[in-house]
């Protein structure tokens, strides 16, 4: 049985005030702590890592490693000095005597002991950065989007193979044991969704200023354009400019549409989409993108839609809902969106859902309904071909209420009283060391990453593009 299988002891209060935490994990490092004790030890264990891109999510990155045993900060990079002092001393109260650098190239020439990097950079420096450092014999945690272009996807792909070094794309939800759970018990083993035929995702958010930068800490243009920047501002917002990322699809996206390919463990077959610069003025990405997909698969066609706007937050913050026939699951990073709904017509859940009656913050008690424990997979029964209807077809009254079924902590196995990022960076040290299987390796996110890619190909085209089997091998 899975580790992650393995029952928490966690109550629903401490899940649920520590996933309150976890949105504020840059701001309080809650788990720094722990990393003091851990993070500085050397022994043959020790795996010696470098950053590179210190930013926003170089830091999420740090927080998450320090507290992981026998991980030790030898080099940190970045083309800021704001940020790169930032980081070396936020590692230096941790014990950690990370040496700083400005260019990456000279960092590998100079620090040899390096053993692993992340990479937290733009996505247009992701393909150069990373295949330097798989060349230079290091394991590399490189964020997605894998990178900005299909070809650089490739090129990182290949290198991986060439040198026979471990590349794990940051797609963390991959790594989080309630995804694992609903993927591998709730979906594959239990088959509790019944026959998959819809999915849909979205990340809603409301309209937001771009970013600025903080008084007397401007590049010059010199060094800007040294690194690829046209400006300060395009540095700062680099997520807008088709020069060095894919827009919101490509940034928000890709996490969630990579799960769709993880979960039906399948690839698309078409993609149409709309979307425009229809409210920003100073940005070149589409504002608000709507995507759908068509996924062959085993039981059928799965047809997939996927909405990201920039303008609005409205419609429930960001989630993915995989719909069956006998019911449905919608998955989100945040643990409050996650929900499970039983269709009328399902038969027996009974040996997998168990009923709680658990207090809720909003309105003081609530019912929940669990999940047990299986070993074995879900017996099938047949369908009736009339749908009896609870208490009207001599059922109980009961069996006609589409039951929610929060995947709440006592059941879902979810012991993640840390960073959202942590199961997936111990994956990765977990194959460097133990050689453990990555859950996020190169081929399978360049799959990803043409999937996400073809929404921005498919606005611009308005038109449906179609992709064959051979577009997602590198
Ligand atoms: N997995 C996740 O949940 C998640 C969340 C946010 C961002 N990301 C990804 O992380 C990456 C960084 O995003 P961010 O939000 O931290 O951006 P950011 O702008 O906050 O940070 C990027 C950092 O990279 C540095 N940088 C730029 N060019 C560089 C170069 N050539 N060499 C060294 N440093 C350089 C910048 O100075 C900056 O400090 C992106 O690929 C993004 O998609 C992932």
């Amino acid at each position: 049985m899975p580790d992650y299988f393995s029952s928490s002891a966690l109550s629903r209060r401490d899940f649920l005030s520590t996933s309150a935490k976890l949105g504020a994990v840059v701001a309080a490092a809650p788990y720094l702590s722990r990393g003091a004790e851990v993070g500085a030890a050397k022994n043959a264990d020790t795996v010696n890592v470098a950053i590179i891109g210190c930013g926003v999510e170089g830091s999420i990155l740090t927080n998450a490693a320090l507290p992981i045993p026998g991980i030790r900060f030898v080099a940190v990079c970045d083309i800021w000095p704001y940020n790169l002092t930032s980081s070396e001393r936020r590692l230096k109260k941790y014990g950690h005597d990370a040496k700083p650098f400005e260019d990456y190239r000279e960092m590998l020439a100079t620090v040899k002991e390096i053993d692993a990097v992340f990479i937290a950079t733009p996505d247009f420096m992701h393909a150069e950065q990373t295949n330097a450092c798989l060349k230079a014999g290091k394991a590399v945690y490189c964020e997605k989007l894998m990178s900005n272009t299909v070809e650089g996807a490739r090129s990182m792909v290949q290198t991986a193979r060439e040198t026979k070094k471990l590349l794990q794309i940051g797609h963390q939800r991959r790594s989080n044991p309630r995804y694992l759970h609903a993927r591998d018990k709730v979906v594959r083993d239990a088959r509790l969704l019944g026959r998959i035929t819809n999915i849909s995702g979205q990340w809603h958010r409301a309209v937001s200023d771009d970013y600025g930068v903080p008084r007397n800490q401007e590049m010059s243009a010199e060094k800007l354009s040294k690194y690829g920047y046209a400006s300060m501002h395009e540095y700062r917002n680099w997520r807008w400019f088709k020069k060095y990322a894919g827009g919101v699809v490509s940034d928000l996206g890709a996490h969630q549409i990579d799960i769709y390919n993880w979960m039906l463990g399948a690839n698309p077959r078409m993609c149409i989409a709309s979307g425009g610069v229809d409210y920003y003025k100073t940005h070149e990405w589409y504002d608000n993108a709507i995507g759908i997909y068509e996924y062959p698969t085993k039981d059928g066609i799965v047809r997939a839609t996927y909405e990201v706007l920039t303008t609005t937050s409205a419609g429930g913050g960001y989630h993915e809902y995989f719909m069956g026939d006998e019911g449905a699951l919608k998955m989100s990073e945040n643990p409050k969106f996650t929900k499970l709904y039983r269709e009328a017509r399902a038969p027996e859940w009974e040996a997998f859902v168990t009923q709680k009656i658990i207090s809720r913050p909003d309105t003081g008690e609530g019912a929940t309904v669990g999940l047990k424990p299986w070993d074995k997979p879900r017996q099938r029964l047949a369908i009736p071909s009339k749908v009896p209807t609870g208490a009207a077809a001599g059922g109980p009254a009961k069996v006609d209420v589409r039951e929610t079924a929060q995947l709440s902590a006592w059941d879902m196995p979810v012991t993640l009283d840390k960073a959202i990022h942590q199961p997936h960076l111990e994956n990765f040290f977990d194959a460097m060391r133990k050689g453990a299987a990555l859950n996020c390796p190169a081929d399978e996110a360049f799959a990803s990453a043409v999937t996400v890619l073809k929404v921005n190909e498919a606005i611009a085209a308005q038109r449906m593009l179609t992709f064959a089997p051979k577009d997602f091998l590198a």
